[in-house]
C-alpha cells in the first residue's frame, strides 16, 4: 500500500514552533518511527509552505496512491484551490490536524477541504497522523 503523508506550511518547523501547542518532536523523527513500525507501507513525505506546490503534489499522487494524508495547516481554512484538487483526484483524503482546531480560535473552526475528504482526525497530537494511517486497513 503506497501511502502519502503531506504537510502544509510551517509544520517544517515541529519542534520548534509553539511546542505548547504542536509538541517538542520535529516531524522527520516521528515520520522515521512510523516507516519503522509500518514497514509493509510504503510511506512517502512532502511538506510544503506553498500552496500551488502542495496541489502539485495532489495532482502528482492522486491517481496513482492509496491515500493521502494531508495537514494543510493553515491552508485548511482558506484555500478553496486546495479543496478543489481533493475533489479533482481519485485517491481518497484524510484531513488531519495535530490541536483540536475546535479548541481554538474561531477561524480554525472552518475548513474548506473538510466537505471533500474521507474523514477528519483532530487534537490527537502527531498521534493523529497514526490514527489515520489505520484507517486504511
Ligand atoms: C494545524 C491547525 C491549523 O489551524 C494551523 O494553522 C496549523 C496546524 C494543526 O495541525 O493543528 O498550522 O493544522
Amino acid at each position: 500500500m503506497k501511502l502519502l503523508i503531506l504537510n502544509g506550511p510551517n509544520l517544517n518547523l515541529l519542534g520548534k514552533r509553539e511546542p505548547g501547542i504542536y509538541g517538542d518532536n520535529s516531524f522527520e523523527d516521528y515520520l522515521k518511527t512510523l516507516q519503522e513500525k509500518y514497514k509493509e507501507l510504503t510511506i512517502e513525505y512532502f511538506q510544503s509552505n506553498i500552496e500551488g506546490e502542495l496541489i502539485d503534489k495532489l495532482h502528482e499522487v492522486g491517481f496513482t496512491f492509496d491515500g493521502v494524508i494531508l495537514n494543510a495547516a493553515a491552508y485548511t481554512h482558506t484555500s478553496v484551490g486546495i479543496a478543489d484538487a481533493i475533489k479533482a483526484i481519485e485517491t481518497p483524503v484524510i484531513e488531519v490536524h495535530i490541536s483540536n482546531v475546535h479548541a481554538r480560535e474561531e477561524f480554525r473552526n472552518k475548513s474548506f477541504i473538510a466537505p471533500n475528504v474521507k474523514g477528519i482526525i483532530t487534537g490527537f497530537g502527531l498521534q493523529s497522523y497514526e490514527l489515520a494511517l489505520h484507517s486504511f486497513f
